[in-house]
């Protein structure tokens, strides 16, 4: 007897918690009245936008009417995005222009030349690596550091009049994981010291696109970082054995934690089409609204300037 009522009332609870998580994991939407507004003229790049959350982002703003160019390392990905992002709105909207690799910036300088002069409404740099085994890059630097930073400062930089010409925003796309790193030593970029785990290199990151964001907004642009949301992409594949393992072995109960990736999208969303007189520039967003907390590093405006000082000089721009 005293078996049936624990497994009845363990079959409940877990039911009970999956309904919840469900409705609670899905964190915040975007108003679907801004999703009908239209964008038609306007134009974004995303960075990553191959998979995951940057495809859905690039996927919504083109059903919107944008043009949304398509910044991916590897063409044959790159190219079946476009191709079903256009497919599916039956448009010719998105667009791939020239390869994009992050971890190279030759590629990143070659890509905004393929830009050229065209005004940029939203730059979306949602591109990223979590955890993988350190290494360092053709230009000598940490991997995660410059794949979800350096890279981007270097894009952001190289298209700052694409997107001043037309009172464009720049949006970077950062993590709770910023949380990871509690000091740091913006001069080290090969982040080779022994006490940089895996972790803390990609918290290193994130966090480095918080105060980028927030440097930009004071120096005018409209700006804003977010926390997707746990979100089930492709982003653990690069992370190890260990984690792709779990998450595959325990797909049905992390599914049930984790954002689908246009739930994921939503906060990139909010960030671009919300009011930038109600939602104040430089903010660090998460489920569509201001986030809650942040790594007190965030607010130190040292940090932010030593960032930014390092970052040119690393990127020699
Ligand atoms: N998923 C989450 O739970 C979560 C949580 C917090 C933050 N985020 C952030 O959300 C962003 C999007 O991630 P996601 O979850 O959508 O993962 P994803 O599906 O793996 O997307 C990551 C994208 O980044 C691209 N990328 C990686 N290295 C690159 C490089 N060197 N050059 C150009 N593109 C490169 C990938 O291209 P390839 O296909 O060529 O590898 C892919 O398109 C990341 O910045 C991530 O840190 C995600």
């Amino acid at each position: 007897m005293l078996a049936y009522v624990v497994s009845t009332f363990v079959v409940v609870l877990a039911v009970w918690l999956g309904f919840f998580q469900k409705k609670f994991k899905a964190g915040g939407a975007v108003d679907p009245a801004w999703l009908q507004r239209s964008l038609k003229g306007k134009t974004a790049i995303v960075t990553g936008a191959n998979s995951g959350i940057g495809y859905e982002t690039a996927l919504q703003l083109v059903k919107q009417g944008a043009s949304v160019i398509v910044a991916s390392r590897d063409v044959k990905r790159a190219t079946d995005a476009v191709n079903a992002i256009n497919n599916l709105t039956n448009t010719t909207l998105a667009e791939f222009i020239h390869p994009f690799d992050l971890s190279s910036l030759k590629s990143v300088r070659e890509f905004a030349d393929k830009v050229g002069d065209r005004p940029i409404d939203y730059l979306i740099n949602n591109a990223g690596v979590m955890f993988p085994e350190w290494a360092a890059t053709e230009d000598g630097f940490e991997l995660q550091y410059q794949t979800n930073h350096l890279a981007h400062f270097l894009l952001t930089k190289l298209l700052l009049d694409n997107v001043k010409k037309v009172n464009g925003r720049v949006i970077n796309v950062s993590s709770f994981g910023h949380n990871f790193c509690r000091s740091v030593d913006w001069n080290d970029v090969k982040g080779a010291q022994a006490e940089w785990t895996k972790m803390v290199l990609y918290g290193r990151s994130k966090l480095a696109n918080v105060l980028f964001t927030k440097e930009l907004a004071e120096r005018g642009i409209i700006s804003y970082s977010l926390h997707p949301g746990g979100v089930a992409t492709e982003l653990a594949r690069h992370s190890g054995d260990g984690l792709v393992n779990f998450l595959k072995t325990y797909h049905q109960i992390t599914m049930m934690f984790l954002k689908t990736p246009w739930e994921g999208a939503q906060t990139t969303l909010y960030a671009a089409l919300c009011d930038e007189t109600k939602v104040p520039v430089g903010s660090y967003l998460a489920d569509c609204d201001i986030a809650g907390s942040w790594n007190p590093l965030v607010s130190d405006k040292e940090s932010q300037r030593k960032l930014w000082e390092t970052s040119e000089k690393f990127v020699n721009n």
